[in-house]
């Protein structure tokens, strides 16, 4: 059933959450810089900027490096077995560093600890974490911080999904003045069989297009020139909500504040509406790039995936959308190794690969998780067949990469300049509207402005060019 209106945590709360903050900072015994380490995709890159946010509110100041920090937090990711295990890496090693600074103040967040039982081992296993929560209630960040202080005691919070409720104007530190996170919506309700997310983020549930609206046209009077919109599957978004504007609506809408640049992920194939190709298509400022995963060349696999699509759909929406954004940049994300994966089935991964030429792909190799319809199936694949095919796919794709990055020589494209190369300060570097970097010479105070370049050469993973 839909609701009638975006589920939004009391606006006491946060007020509430916000005073805790400056209690917190008054207090006398408490760390004094932070560092927050972030593993994971986009989403957690954004509740990252909020605890930051939150952090400085609290009173702290970012540290040097890790090892001199007071307060050091993990925001996990636990979508693939070795992010986790990273994750898990690191907040071990910080053990041996409290050996020898025993105030220093450990916390683990994330969608790893939103995973059953995973509050229970981090007490049993990890004694030297003072503080451990999870996806649903960033937000009381202060007050866990709080509490462990006061209290001297370790504080494990982790509240299960209660359809989520969402919190708005917590205080967020931006990483780049120049490009901006809008988280759209939360959770995800596809339940791909192998995939975790839907279990540690929960359910789906859109913000308010009028809150969306409001955050971006600040961003604008801020001198943002480019806004993400982030979702685990955008298309879908306002779907939980009556009344509630679609994808495409809301991105017409978006359009018409005049920031340069709008994108959005990640947009799940099974809902890429020919309304949503006509707004790319006549907008002014969404750019013509698309990651549209795929996951998988074979319809057999795909349905036990539970992708709801088969090859024959996605292909024929890659040609309407090329059609109608001809010069439309697709990237994409590919499993290999998936349970009873064949030969054969692999190959039309590869096959697929060829026929829509993206520009480029991020390729895993099936990681097993706990809880996922996936990860109880017979026949899982053997490391070394799936490394080969990894290696195959990830060859393929480096020649289409390539020769697809060939035609943009000779074109000018737009590129929002980012920084100077660490090597050499004469080298400017910048995305341009399809997210691919661009290398160029010039100075320091093009940065976060919006140039035209020409492309004179290409490299594996990156384009060359000059000012004009
Ligand atoms: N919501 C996004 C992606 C979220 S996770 C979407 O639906 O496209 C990012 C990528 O990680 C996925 O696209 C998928 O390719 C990969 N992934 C997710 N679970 C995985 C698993 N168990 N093993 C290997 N790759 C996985
Ligand atoms: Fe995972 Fe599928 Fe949801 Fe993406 S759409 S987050 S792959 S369950
Ligand atoms: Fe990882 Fe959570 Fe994102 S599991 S990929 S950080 S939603």
């Amino acid at each position: 059933m839909k609701r009638t209106e975006a589920i939004e945590l009391p606006a006491e709360e946060i007020e509430r959450q916000k005073a805790l903050m400056h209690e917190f900072a008054a207090l006398e015994n408490r760390p004094h810089t932070y560092c927050v380490v972030t593993y994971g995709c986009q989403m957690n890159a954004h509740d990252s900027e909020t605890l930051e946010g939150m952090l400085l509110e609290m009173g702290m100041t970012p540290a040097e490096s890790r090892e001199t920090a007071d307060f050091v937090i993990f925001n996990t990711c636990c979508v693939r077995d070795n992010a986790q295990r990273r994750a898990l890496g690191n907040v071990v090693w910080l053990k041996e560093l409290k050996k020898t600074r025993p105030e220093l103040m450990v916390a683990v967040c994330g969608c790893m600890m939103q995973q059953p039982g995973m509050g229970e081992q981090i007490l049993r296993q990890y004694p030297f974490v003072d503080v451990a929560f999870g996806t649903h209630n960033l937000f009381r960040f202060a007050e866990l911080m709080l509490s462990a202080v006061k209290s001297r005691r370790r504080v494990v919070e982790i509240m299960q999904d209660d359809e989520g409720s969402i919190p708005e104007d917590l205080p967020v530190k931006r990483v780049s003045p120049y490009h901006a996170y809008i988280t759209i919506m939360y959770g995800c309700n596809n339940f791909c069989s192998y995939c975790i997310v839907p279990y540690v983020r929960g359910r789906e549930r859109s913000r308010a297009s009028a809150r969306i609206i409001e955050e971006a046209k600040s961003l604008y009077a801020d001198g943002v020139k480019e806004i993400m919109l982030l979702g685990q599957n955008v298309n879908s978004y306002g779907l939980d909500v009556e009344g509630e504007l679609s994808f495409a609506q809301l991105l017409a809408e978006l359009d018409k504040i005049g920031i340069e640049r709008i994108r959005f992920m990640t947009s799940h194939p099974k809902d890429i509406s020919d309304e949503l190709i006509d707004v790319m298509a006549s907008a002014k400022h969404i750019c013509h790039a698309l990651h549209l995963p795929v996951q998988h060349g074979n319809n057999r696999v795909l349905a036990s995936m539970n992708r709801r699509y088969t090859r024959e759909k996605y292909l024929e929406r890659v040609v309407t959308l090329r059609a109608k954004v001809p010069d439309i940049s697709l990237t994409t994300d590919l499993i290999v190794g998936y349970p009873g994966e064949t030969e054969e089935e692999f190959e039309d991964t590869c096959s697929l690969v060829k026929e829509v030429g993206y520009d480029s792909a991020f390729t895993f190799i099936y990681s097993p998780r706990v809880g996922t319809k996936a990860a109880a199936m017979p026949d899982q694949i053997l490391e070394d067949v799936s490394s080969r095919r990894i290696q195959k796919l990830i060859a393929i794709q480096k020649e289409i990469t390539h020769s697809n990055y060939a035609k943009y020589i000779g074109q000018v494209h737009s590129v929002l300049v980012d920084e100077a190369s660490k090597r050499d300060a004469t080298q400017m570097a910048g995305k341009n509207e399809y997210n691919i970097t661009v290398n160029f010479p010039g100075s320091a105070e093009l940065i976060g402005r919006i140039v035209r370049v020409k492309i004179t050469s290409a490299g594996e993973s990156t384009l060359r060019g000059e000012l004009i």
